[in-house]
């Protein structure tokens, strides 16, 4: 951490450290109790990368527990019912009800997924095996490998029938919850009442200005219910769901992710064909992307498949093209200059250079607000190991001090935090915020390296 201690540094670590073991449910992570008791699905993944730091074994087996609820059709939920009667959590699996699916696992679980950030986790776990462990991890690593390919597979084909590179997402619970991003797509649809039903998350947290309003808890638990009625069919879904968006941050995350499973083919020992897979993929992502790029903001903008429309708010997402290591220079350099402007990280309010969840010159922005002004450490951490792979040290190594400084400024490890005066918001024991810590304060550790795109093409 420059211009912290190493004292404050080893202080944090073991911290952070500290938290995960006390949210640690032996082969599994509570994402943040007592609000998230449960394990959630990009969660794990951030976890599984600061478990890296403590013991390569249980880091791998935080993922191998995910996967071990990985739905027939490749999908990962976005979460796993694993917490006992005495941990409630709202909607809870009475309300997702998947064994209307003959795809659902046996295990309760939700019917919706998150950004596929795990093997990205994956690699970050094999980079911090010690050699002595390399042996037993590798065939964990080789186990897991065709689940995480299957898992890709779903978002690739399910979740993009129309083989256009751009993942689509059913409800925002799918990642971003009340970001701006899906207002428009959320007022266009007609509730009917989705039943009575009574928030746990607002008494949790406390001060309900920090969480999602009863309008977009209606709205969350209608589309469950059409998403059930559909027994969480994708093809269904595609033609009778409301809400339908080609989501340029999830896709971003994909093609990063598609990068990761092909730099570890040679550990997992993958065949020419899932290599040649993985690469369509990527290659195909990244047009998708391409096509998203809006050259009057010089963001990438989601699209509203029903509404027909673009999605056109200053947020995090719109940097789709950073997250996902674009190729293209022009892009990438205008995408540095606008991360600079004064509209994200160069706000001169900001108490630190961090990237918002939405930029504070957009309307809708809401400092103490979930998705809708906060700074997320996890996203920070995504947008790091982009700058750091996209060869801009400087930038990275700013962001993971400041993410670092605004980690240890507060107590506890917070779910996000106020981009102003840096106030710890919303959860105040997440764990995937302990696993950042834990990563960003390991000295001289650059994230994974970037795929080589050994695709070995029969002539
Ligand atoms: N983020 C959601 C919640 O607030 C669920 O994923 O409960």
């Amino acid at each position: 951490m420059v211009g912290v201690t190493d004292t404050a540094r080893a202080g944090l670590r073991d911290r952070a450290a500290a938290l995960l073991r006390a949210n640690d449910a032996g082969t599994w992570t509570k994402a943040g109790p007592p609000l998230y008791p449960h394990q959630w699905c990009w969660d794990s993944a951030f976890n599984a990368i600061g478990w890296a730091h403590l013991d390569a074994g249980r880091a791998v087996a935080e993922l191998e527990e995910l996967f071990a609820a990985q739905w027939a059709t490749g999908m990962v939920p976005h979460i796993v019912f694993r917490a006992g009667p005495d941990e409630p959590y709202f909607p809870g699996p009475q309300w997702w009800d998947c064994a209307v699916s003959p795809a659902a696992p046996q295990i309760a679980t939700t019917g919706i997924c998150q950004p596929p950030v795990h093997a990205l986790a994956v690699q970050r776990i094999w980079q911090l095996t010690p050699p002595e462990r390399r042996p037993e991890i590798r065939g964990r690593i080789q186990a897991l490998y065709p689940k995480l390919v299957r898992w890709h597979r779903y978002l690739a084909t399910e979740r993009d029938p129309e083989a256009s590179g751009l993942v689509t997402t059913y409800h925002p619970w799918e990642g971003t919850d009340n970001s701006p991003r899906w207002d428009r797509a959320l007022a266009r649809i007609e509730v009917a009442r989705p039943g009575p039903y009574t928030r746990l998350d607002t008494s949790e947290v406390g001060d309900p200005s920090q969480r999602p309003t009863d309008w977009d808890y209606d709205r969350f638990l209608w589309l469950v219910e059409l998403l059930r009625r559909c027994r969480y069919d994708d093809e269904r879904i595609h033609r009778e769901h409301p809400f339908l968006i080609k989501d340029v941050f999830f896709t971003a995350v994909l093609a990063a992710a598609n990068a990761a499973l092909l730099d570890l083919a040679d550990v997992a020992r993958a065949g020419d064909d899932v290599r040649d897979q993985l690469s369509r993929w990527l290659e195909r992502g990244q047009r998708g992307l391409a096509g998203r790029h809006d050259a009057g903001t010089g963001l990438s903008s989601d699209y509203d498949l029903r509404a027909g429309e673009d999605i056109r708010v200053r947020t995090f997402a719109g940097f789709a093209p950073l997250f996902a290591l674009t190729p293209d220079a022009g892009q990438r350099a205008a995408q540095l200059a606008l991360l600079d402007s004064a509209d994200f990280c160069g706000d001169s309010r900001l108490r630190w250079r961090l990237l918002p969840s939405t930029s504070p010159a957009e309307p809708a922005f809401e400092a103490r607000n979930y998705w809708r002004g906060p700074v997320w450490p996890v996203i920070n951490w995504l947008l790091w190991r982009s700058l750091t792979l996209a060869g801009q040290h400087d930038r990275a190594g700013r962001l993971r001090r400041d993410g670092l400084r605004q980690i240890a400024a507060a107590d506890g490890f917070a779910e996000y935090y106020e981009p102003f005066t840096g106030a710890p918001l919303g959860s105040a024991r997440q764990s995937w915020t302990a696993a950042v810590a834990l990563d960003w304060s390991s000295p001289g550790l650059p994230p994974g390296v970037m795929a080589r795109r050994k695709t070995r093409r029969k002539m």
